[in-house]
């Protein structure tokens, strides 16, 4: 089995609870079902371990993005598949990643779940949180979002389940030639 091919990255940005993590799982599954080798970087994770310690101010997330990068840029050198589920609100930060990586290999997956929907869901509680004041700088609520200003996919999630959403990311990497 040929586990490596054109390296790739797939960023997946949009606020918490608007389902990246789902979606990138499942889209790791299906590229793993295409004899790829993949690796999942989910925000939740890589805080436990690589980002262990960095808290949520922008200098703090930018951190966190910036070493989610250069990992994301180590796979995609070697010809893996990386997945990158993160909020990643900044649109410069994002950019750096994206510069990290090389243009060519970045596909930008804006899961763009109204944030009405997301605090909804709430899966985790922390809307409700930071709506009491408990957590501050919580983004969407008193923390910036800033959507991506030129996307290479939206899901807005409403319309498609995640095997949906997953399928078209897969469509569009099966089009730019990374399967
Ligand atoms: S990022 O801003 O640095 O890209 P990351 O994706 O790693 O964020 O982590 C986001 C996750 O941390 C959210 O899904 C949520 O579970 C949790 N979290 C805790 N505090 C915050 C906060 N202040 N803002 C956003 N997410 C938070």
């Amino acid at each position: 089995m040929n586990a490596s091919g054109p390296g790739c990255c797939i960023w997946m940005t949009g606020l918490s609870g608007a389902g990246k993590s789902t979606i990138a799982s499942v889209l790791a599954a299906r590229l793993e079902r295409r004899g790829r080798t993949v690796t999942l970087l989910d925000g939740d994770i890589v805080r436990t371990h690589l980002s262990k310690g960095l808290g949520f101010s922008k200098e703090d997330r930018d951190t966190n993005i910036r070493r989610i990068g250069f990992v994301a840029s180590e796979v995609v050198r070697h010809g893996g598949a990386v997945i990158c589920a993160v909020v990643s609100p900044y649109e410069a930060t994002r950019n750096e990643a994206r510069q990290m990586v090389g243009g060519g290999s970045f596909v930008l997956v804006h899961v763009a779940t109204p944030i009405a929907v997301c605090e909804q869901r709430d899966v985790k509680g922390l809307y409700a949180k930071a709506r009491r004041g408990e957590i501050k700088g919580f983004t969407g609520v008193d923390d910036p979002y800033e959507p991506p200003v030129s996307p290479d996919v939206v899901l807005t999630t409403l319309d498609c389940d995640a095997e949906e959403c997953a399928a078209t990311i897969e469509r569009l990497l099966e089009a730019r030639g990374f399967l």
